[in-house]
């Protein structure tokens, strides 16, 4: 099932999400749901507060940019609990956008590696390291999960260039071919 994206203005984007456990119910078919949702959309990652759910879950495709980045075909992964235990390496802009943000692209300042510890469906535990690409949507998704988008982390110059972009998709001005929950309604 589809399920509308809540873009920016949206109170649950700004909520610190709890995190879950074994009790959830339904929480394969919410993956599996949000698998879709995000493949409908075509990005790459999808935090649970962005369909409105303020869980830490989050889900990656990056088999949807496996025709130009080859080594990601099959790369389909769900995160529970996932937290940033620690970063490395050093800080790069990588262009980045957000199904919450329609029609904003920014460049933003991340560590280029980052270790994460997180749960899979089974509830195993889990911990590595990410670099590159995967690193970059890591530290988006979970931001997410900390009531952080990427617009906080923008300069705030490029911040102010986009205010009135910003308006109008917390007033619900924008287009988008993916089904969105907008604002009071
Ligand atoms: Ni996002």
């Amino acid at each position: 099932m589809i399920l509308p994206i809540y873009t920016y203005g949206q109170g649950v984007l700004r909520k610190e999400a709890d995190e879950i456990d074994e009790s959830y119910e339904n929480l394969k078919e919410l993956i599996s749901d949000m698998f879709e949702t995000l493949k409908k959309a075509e990005g790459v990652g999808l935090a649970a507060p962005q369909v409105g759910l303020p869980i830490r879950l989050m889900v990656v495709d990056l088999d949807a940019v496996s025709d130009d980045m080859p080594e990601f075909k099959g790369y389909l992964r769900s995160y529970i609990n996932p937290y940033i235990e620690e970063t490395g390496g050093e800080m790069v802009p990588y262009e980045e956008g957000c199904l919450s943000f329609p029609g904003i692209h920014e460049k933003v300042n991340r560590p280029s590696k980052v270790r994460v510890s997180w749960l899979d469906e089974e509830f195993n535990e889990h911990d590595e390291w990410f670099e590159g690409f995967p690193a970059r949507v890591m530290q988006h998704e979970i931001d997410h999960l900390d009531g952080k988008c990427f617009i906080d982390r923008m300069s705030p110059l490029r911040r102010q260039m986009n205010k009135k972009t910003l308006n109008n998709i917390a007033a619900g001005k924008f287009n988008c071919d993916y089904k969105v929950k907008l604002n009071r309604k």
